[in-house]
């Protein structure tokens, strides 16, 4: 509506504001430059991304908002994430001292700002809050910035986090984005598939990366069709992409992703990791626990084909699978 439009677009003239002091501040941080040129960025990757500083100033935005105290702007600047109210009444600017990351949406508008510590400090990432323009379950970081390197490639790289993000960009691999520090949504995999048809996950090294891949590949399930290719690049333990890609180089990276599993490839492989596949009670448990993902999953020829892999796997038929898979279909009582 017109009143939302209108709501939007005093956010995000809050937002570019606020956005235009951080990246100038930067320009004399010291202690920030230092931080990301160690970090291996160069002032252009940084420019590219907006990257900016909030120094320590409590009152930082006060500088550029002459409303500032005005009761009717002071409930913007709260409602906006850049000031937080405490209960006695008190404001002070929510970003400070912290290297700031603008995030943007699809169309490119500001919405919203990661911010991270230099160096060890809780927690290390804020973000800002749930907003009227600011979903973390639906944005995705740096899409704007890639969209042309995305449109290029046919591809997008999908990574955890905003220094994984701008040090691929750093090395060469400009196509990716990062999800908010929140899990994968089907709403990112719908924005990820308007932007490309080919779509790489990855996720830390770890147990935590690992999990966030399931559940990534969750979302993605409803909307598989087999026009799409979907793949899960698992790095070394220690690794995310941002270490991985400054340690060992963009073209292992690229190879990394070439030889990742695809989507499948990685559900097949987790239901026979996860179950006792050599015992009855074990197939039967897997069959149990595949049945929810195989429903959610459109009737395409990608679902019959994993469909007869997993019956070789808990050695039923494919009709003597397709009955057990389809009784849930059947209505109840
Ligand atoms: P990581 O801890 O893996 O971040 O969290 P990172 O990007 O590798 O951090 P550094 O800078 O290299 O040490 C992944 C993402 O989870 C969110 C952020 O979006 C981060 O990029 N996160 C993490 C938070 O929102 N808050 C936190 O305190 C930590
Ligand atoms: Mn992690
Ligand atoms: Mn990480
Ligand atoms: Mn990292
Ligand atoms: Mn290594």
């Amino acid at each position: 509506s017109a009143r939302r439009r209108e709501a939007q677009s005093r956010h995000t003239q809050v937002l570019e504001a606020a956005d235009v002091k951080y990246r100038r501040d930067l320009r004399t941080a010291r202690g920030a430059i230092d931080y990301l040129k160690g970090r291996g960025l160069s002032g252009q990757i940084a420019a590219r991304y907006g990257l900016g500083w909030a120094g320590s100033d409590r009152h930082g935005l006060a500088s550029i908002f002459p409303d500032y105290d005005k009761p009717d702007f002071a409930a913007l600047l709260v409602e906006s994430g850049l000031v937080i109210q405490s209960e006695d009444g008190r404001r002070y600017d929510r970003f400070r001292e912290r290297v700031m990351f603008p995030i943007r949406n699809a169309r490119g508008h500001l919405v919203g700002f990661g911010g991270r510590v230099l160096g060890k400090g809780e927690p290390k990432y804020l973000n800002s809050p749930e907003t009227p323009v600011f979903s973390k379950g639906s944005e995705l970081y740096g899409l704007w910035e890639a969209r042309q390197a995305i449109r290029n490639a046919g591809q997008v790289v999908v990574v955890e986090g905003y220094m994984d993000v701008v040090a691929l960009a750093q090395m060469g691999v400009e196509n990716a984005v990062a999800t908010l520090g929140t899990a994968t949504t089907t709403q990112h995999v719908q924005k990820l598939l308007r932007a490309a048809d080919q779509i790489v996950f990855s996720f830390d090294g770890d147990a935590a990366g690992r999990r966030a891949a399931w559940r990534a590949l969750q979302s993605c399930l409803p909307l598989l069709r087999d026009d799409i290719a979907i793949h899960f690049l698992f790095l070394p333990a220690e690794h995310d992409p941002d270490s991985y890609v400054r340690e060992h180089g963009a073209d292992a990276f690229r190879e990394a992703m070439r030889e990742a599993p695809s989507l499948s490839r990685f559900m097949l492989d987790e239901w026979a990791r996860q179950h006792d596949l050599a015992q009855p009670e074990g197939r039967a448990r897997c069959v149990h626990d595949a049945q929810p993902l195989m429903q959610a999953m459109p009737k395409i020829a990608l679902r019959l084909q994993v469909q007869r892999e997993l019956a070789g796997m808990v050695r039923l038929t494919p009709e003597e699978l397709d009955t057990l898979l389809a009784l849930e279909d059947e209505p109840s009582g």
